[in-house]
């Protein structure tokens, strides 16, 4: 049987780590502020918002929530973001998503100021974090990623990491961090058209799926020992549920949890750390924030 990866305490302690470090940062004059825009009402983006702002206030930094109608014209949007660039109070943005259709979301992530740009989306984030530049942000998933393996001590030198989906949250930026020098891994990206996906996954010694697909990896698709990270979170109908839904990861969590030797829970896997990284983002742009102001003023000027 697995031993199950307990993402909610590994983020329980970074949120701790990161409190900390707001404190002291709070004491030298700074408070992190982190804004996240909202447009539209999508229930799934409610909820994530809400659990992010929560997070926010209770890692003592300020949070700012501007939930926007759907009807918000492309113009209001990127007044609403160009505010917050020129905003002292705001050292990280995140603009929810998905967008509503009549919104391209890729003209608002290339507007939010890098410096501000937690979410790492930005093409200048990706581009650092692609050539291994430390001055960027990575998105909070790949990130927590990595930092579960790193705090549940499973190696990933000379190991053959398989990932399933081609996301440029999730997979991309994962891929292009593990196969770097440090992590060292051995990478093999498979996405909906790769033929035969499972003779693939078989030859993972650390599997990580997310496509948002229930079900999609199975018992025989998992290579004895292989530990098995599952990114994916899709709400299933569920009438005898109190919500009337459960969330489901991509994999068949009885079936591979026989075979591998670790395995991420859908929730409280992966989910709990994007948060948590978020956060640590969002106290890392406040940190670089306040020493910017700080190689600015004239000495003995408080
Ligand atoms: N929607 C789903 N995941 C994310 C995320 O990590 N960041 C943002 N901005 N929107 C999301």
């Amino acid at each position: 049987m697995a031993r199950i990866i307990d993402g909610a305490a590994i983020a329980r302690d970074i949120r701790a780590e990161v409190a900390a470090e707001v404190a002291q940062l709070r004491a030298a004059g700074t408070v992190p502020g982190l804004a996240v825009v909202l447009v539209g009402a999508d229930p799934a983006s409610e909820v994530y918002v809400r659990s992010k702002a929560r997070a926010c206030q209770e890692a003592g930094m300020l949070s700012r929530v501007l939930h926007l109608p759907a009807e918000t014209s492309a113009d209001e949007l990127t007044g609403t973001i160009d505010g917050l660039n020129a905003d002292p109070d705001i050292h990280g943005i995140l603009v929810q998503l998905p967008l509503p259709p009549h919104l391209n979301s890729k003209m608002f992530l290339e507007r939010v100021s890098p410096a501000k740009d937690v979410d790492g989306f930005h093409p200048t984030n990706v581009g650092r974090a692609f050539v291994g530049d430390p001055t960027g942000f990575v998105p909070a998933t790949p990130e927590g990623i990595m930092e579960l393996l790193r705090r549940e001590r499973i190696d990933t030198h000379g190991k053959h990491v398989v990932i399933v989906g081609r996301s440029l949250i999730v997979s991309k930026p994962l891929a292009s961090l593990l196969m770097a020098p440090g992590p060292n891994a051995t990478v093999t990206l498979c996405h909906r058209h790769t033929a035969d996906l499972g003779q693939h996954t078989r030859m993972a010694d650390i599997l990580v799926v997310a496509v948002g697909k229930p079900g999609l990896i199975t018992g025989d698709m998992v290579k004895p020992g292989a530990v098995v990270i599952d990114v994916g979170v899709t709400r299933v109908d569920d009438p005898s549920s109190p919500k009337g839904y459960t969330l489901h990861g991509d994999v068949d969590f009885q079936a591979v949890s026989e075979k591998a030797s670790a395995i991420t829970p859908v929730p409280g896997g992966v989910g709990p750390m994007t948060i948590a990284m978020l956060l640590r983002n969002a106290s890392t742009a406040a940190l670089r924030a306040h020493e910017r102001r700080n190689a600015r003023k004239p000495a003995g000027a408080r």
